[in-house]
């Protein structure tokens, strides 16, 4: 609460005419120079209205207050009126541009001295308050443009999310294409088709963020880069487990794709009885300006162990299944006769294919 005002005279009489004009409504300080001065005005600054000054005292003069108050950098905080008998003008303009407010002139009539410092006063509080509340805007502009900075870089992200899954299905149609063009020339040349079908998929936003936060990384474009795998998917199925073997081999012989890894749970079926050849293979994509390198994974099965699969899969969303035990060790041995099924029409087929020869 600013209701403290501090007059600085080295007269008694006039400090104390100062006082009883002002103090039905201020708490009134009195210094006799300016150390005084400064010192009283250090210890109620925040308390303080407005300040009184001499201009003409011993020790600190007024202007040494007033240069004390600048390099404090409390001038924006306190009015300061000057008490004085000082007539000339160029000292009254030395001290405005010294950042003075007013100047109450000797000698002293009651109804003035409380209407200049009320005016002052009120003036100052108003300056205050709005300067405040300037602050506060600017605060509160920054902050939204903060907000809003933050908006466009996450906006420049889905943008980059986008552009990202773009080139992943761009990879798949290469890939599939490859394929495509290895199914044409077989039926061509041998009069089969290595595979039944393709089936591709592109992960989802959901699967890609629940993927990568289970992983412990945070969801970004580089991460889904360099972590994940399985974005572009395709899954080929073939007739015979032979098939799966050449299209793999020709696929991957193809001078434009790089094999980075290979899982055959053909030859090591998973302890579920699980069977797929799978590849994950880094394929470019030509882009107007550019030549990128995307990941995609490509499971190999035949028509029987996907079959299997997708019935396997249905089994792993049902957590709480009463005979879960006994239905996977059913899985398991279907999954073993499906093995020797599938070798066995393989070699009914290469018997039939023989007799063609
Ligand atoms: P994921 O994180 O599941 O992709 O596994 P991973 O990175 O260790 O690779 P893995 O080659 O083992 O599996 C890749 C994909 O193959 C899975 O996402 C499934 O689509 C499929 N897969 C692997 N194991 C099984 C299985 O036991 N049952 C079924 N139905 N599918 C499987
Ligand atoms: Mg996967």
């Amino acid at each position: 609460m600013q209701n403290r005002i501090l007059v600085v005279d080295d007269a008694e009489v006039n400090r104390e005419i100062l006082r009883d004009m002002l103090a039905d409504e201020y708490i009134v300080e009195t210094a006799q120079d300016g150390d005084e001065a400064l010192k009283k005005l250090k210890r109620h600054l925040d308390e303080t209205a407005a300040l009184l000054l001499d201009l003409q005292m011993p020790g600190m003069d007024g202007f040494g207050v007033l240069a004390a108050i600048r390099k404090n950098g409390w001038q924006n905080r306190i009015p300061v009126l000057i008490i004085s008998s000082e007539k000339d003008v160029d000292i009254e303009n030395k001290c405005f541009r010294l950042g003075v407010s007013d100047f109450i002139h000797k000698p002293f009539e009651s109804s003035i001295v409380k209407n200049r410092v009320r005016n002052t006063v009120d003036f100052f509080a108003g300056k205050h308050q709005l300067e405040q509340k300037v602050r506060k805007q600017t605060r509160e502009l920054k902050k939204q443009s903060r907000i809003i900075q933050m908006q466009a870089e996450k906006l420049k992200e889905a943008g980059a999310f986008h552009n990202l899954m773009m080139q992943y299905h761009c990879a798949i149609m290469e890939v599939e294409t490859k394929l495509k063009v290895l199914n044409e020339e077989f039926s061509q040349e041998y009069n089969r088709n290595p595979f039944e079908s393709i089936k591709s998929r592109l992960k989802t936003a959901e699967s890609i963020y629940e993927k990568l936060s289970r992983k412990g990384y945070s969801v970004t474009v580089k991460n889904i880069e360099e972590h994940l795998n399985d974005v572009a998917g395709i899954r080929v199925i073939c007739s015979f487990p032979d098939d799966i073997y050449r299209l793999a081999r020709l696929l991957i012989r193809q001078d434009d794709i790089i094999l980075l890894k290979e899982k055959d749970y053909i030859k090591h079926p998973k302890s579920n009885g699980y069977r797929s050849l799978h590849l994950i293979i880094s394929i470019p994509i030509f882009l107007s300006n550019a030549k990128k390198y995307r990941k995609v994974e490509v499971q190999f099965r035949t028509i029987a162990m996907d079959f299997w699969a997708s019935l396997e899969h249905k089994l792993q969303y049902k957590k709480d299944l009463k005979n879960a035990e006994e239905i996977a060790e059913q899985l398991k041995n279907c999954a073993e006769s499906i093995e020797t099924l599938d070798y066995q029409m393989q070699d009914i087929r290469n018997k039939i294919d023989s007799h063609n020869e």
